[in-house]
């Protein structure tokens, strides 16, 4: 406040007059108010040019929305209060290197959507000591020359998104004040070793919806304070072991849209914190034991929209997640290996709509409303395929005398007629009359549910833990 006050008696007029000044040298076709901070808005005023006068305690100035189309050296005079300057959805296609020069205090600077501009001349910014936040989104930049911030110190959110980079720009290498950069909807291709060397305090990195194919060894390293990263909708098809290693903060992490086949161990290790892991719409087909272990901090797993047909228990040990578990539209195999996963939807509805595809019998069916069923030893039994020899009418393919998983198929077959569509209940009517059926209908209804009821609670007690401590940590 004191430096305000004593910029107002050295370079303008005393204070007391500063607000009638705002209102008297107020531009043509703009209105400024009188408010204690002097904001001029000239947005869509049609204006084809700069105005060369605004009122020198101008705090804001809004040239939305108009046509112009250059921007001469000083093009605002000398303005020791502007703080925010607003240029956006004009046809911008030249600014002359020391534009902004006369704006000591400007902390905003905005000029997104001047889809002429492409090109920026080093000096550009030159002299923007305060500026915090620059908005160059969708100005067809192609580049930006690589010392182009470098007088720019205090530079925090830079937003770029909708341009035409093929790399990381150069220009934000060490920028150590930098904690958001918006770089969504460019060409760039790759996360390299030094892209995002020094940038100590990053906390947000928006690369989505680029052409990302490839991601160097410990090319975020240095970004430890990460606490949202997108990284989906690029053309990744794997990603090195280290390549999120140190990202203790992480929040949210997002790969969905790729062409991730294998899910490994090692990538997600450090991500304690992490609660919300996107990795929809890839192609995973494999998820490495362990890969979800450490992270301890989950709410959300996006996996759907993969290439999954099953899912071992041992890959969500131990059991951390508490909100949701998407994993519709995967191939799902609905056969003994996902049992548990029904009673983790009947338990606990984490899960919802998992369709089956295979065995047939179940194929159409929601994982929720498949019956499994146990042999006499208590051993779960896969619902059958169709087209298992059962049909074949020639006695030598006689199934149930051969192997074990024959056997247990025709004894799941038996057991699993409720539910299932009407030609599985018309086949298997004639043999539905069995005394074998009624056998392993009482063995099933004693003993062998025992394990199955102990099992449930225990992961009732792990998820409860869980929880518990969530809700403490909130
Ligand atoms: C914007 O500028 C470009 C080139 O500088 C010109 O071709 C185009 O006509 C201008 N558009 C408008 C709406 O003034
Ligand atoms: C980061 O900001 C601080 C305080 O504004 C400043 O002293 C420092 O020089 C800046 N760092 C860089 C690399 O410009
Ligand atoms: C993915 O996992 C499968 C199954 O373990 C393995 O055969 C394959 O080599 C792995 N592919 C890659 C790229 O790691
Ligand atoms: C989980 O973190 C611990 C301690 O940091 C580490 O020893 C372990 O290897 C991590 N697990 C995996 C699967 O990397
Ligand atoms: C899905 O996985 C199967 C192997 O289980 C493989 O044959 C198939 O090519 C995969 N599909 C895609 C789209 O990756
Ligand atoms: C039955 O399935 C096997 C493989 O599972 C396949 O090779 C065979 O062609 C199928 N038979 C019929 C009649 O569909
Ligand atoms: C199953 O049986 C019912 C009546 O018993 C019949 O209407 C239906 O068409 C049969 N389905 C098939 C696939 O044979
Ligand atoms: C089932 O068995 C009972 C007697 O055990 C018999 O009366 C009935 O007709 C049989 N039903 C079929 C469909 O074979």
């Amino acid at each position: 406040i004191k430096g305000r006050n004593q910029c107002f008696v050295v370079l303008c007029i005393p204070h007391i007059h500063a607000v009638w000044a705002c209102v008297r040298s107020c531009p043509a076709n703009c209105v400024c108010t009188q408010e204690r901070s002097c904001s001029v808005l000239c947005d869509r005023a049609g204006l084809l040019q700069i105005p060369s006068n605004f009122p020198c305690e101008a705090s804001s100035i809004n040239l939305d929305k108009n046509s112009i189309k250059f921007v001469s050296e000083r093009a605002f005079g000398t303005l020791p209060s502007l703080k925010s300057l607003s240029l956006q959805h004009n046809n911008i296609s030249f600014i002359t290197p020391g534009a902004f020069k006369g704006l000591p205090r400007l902390t905003e600077l905005k000029m997104a959507h001047n889809e002429y501009i492409r090109y920026l001349h080093t000096r550009t910014f030159t002299a923007l000591k305060r500026l915090v936040r620059l908005d160059l989104a969708d100005c067809n930049l192609f580049n930006i020359p690589d010392r182009i911030f470098i007088e720019l110190p205090a530079l925090q959110e830079l937003f770029c998104f909708q341009n035409n980079f093929r790399r990381i720009p150069g220009a934000i290498r060490g920028m150590e004040n930098l904690t958001h950069v918006y770089l969504e909807r460019n060409k760039i291709e790759a996360v390299a070793y030094n892209s995002l060397q020094g940038l100590t305090r990053l906390k947000y990195l928006n690369l989505q919806d680029n052409r990302i194919n490839v991601i160097h060894d410990h090319a975020f390293q240095d970004c430890q304070k990460m606490e949202y990263l997108y990284l989906n909708d690029n053309l990744l098809n794997d990603l090195p072991e280290n390549s999120f290693d140190g990202l203790r903060h992480l929040k949210m992490l997002s790969l969905g849209g790729n062409f991730l086949r294998n899910v490994s161990k090692t990538w997600f290790r450090d991500l304690v914190e992490l609660e919300v892991l996107y990795l929809d719409r890839n192609r995973v087909n494999y998820i490495e034991e362990g890969a979800f272990e450490n992270l301890t901090s989950l709410v959300s797993l996006h996996l759907n929209s993969n290439n999954l047909t099953t899912l071992p228990f041992s890959v969500f040990r131990p059991v951390y997640f508490l909100g949701r578990l998407y994993l519709f539209r995967n191939p799902w195999e609905c056969d003994c290996r996902l049992k548990w996963l029904k009673e983790w939807m009947e338990n606990y509805r984490l899960v919802r709509d998992i369709l089956c595809v295979s065995p047939s019998s179940v194929a159409g069916i929601d994982l929720a409303d498949v019956l499994f069923d146990r042999s006499p030893e208590g051993y779960c039994l896969d619902p059958v395929e169709f087209n298992v020899t059962f049909y074949s009418p020639t006695p030598t393919e006689e199934p149930h005398s051969t192997t074990e998983s024959k056997f247990s198929s025709l004894i799941s077959k038996l057991l699993l007629q409720e539910g299932l569509p009407e030609e599985v209940a018309n086949t298997t009517e004639a043999l539905t009359n069995t005394t074998l059926l009624d056998r392993l209908g009482d063995e099933v209804s004693s003993g062998v549910g025992e394990y199955a009821i102990s099992c449930s609670f225990h992961l009732l007690a792990l998820i409860t833990a869980q929880a518990v401590m969530v809700l403490q940590s909130k």
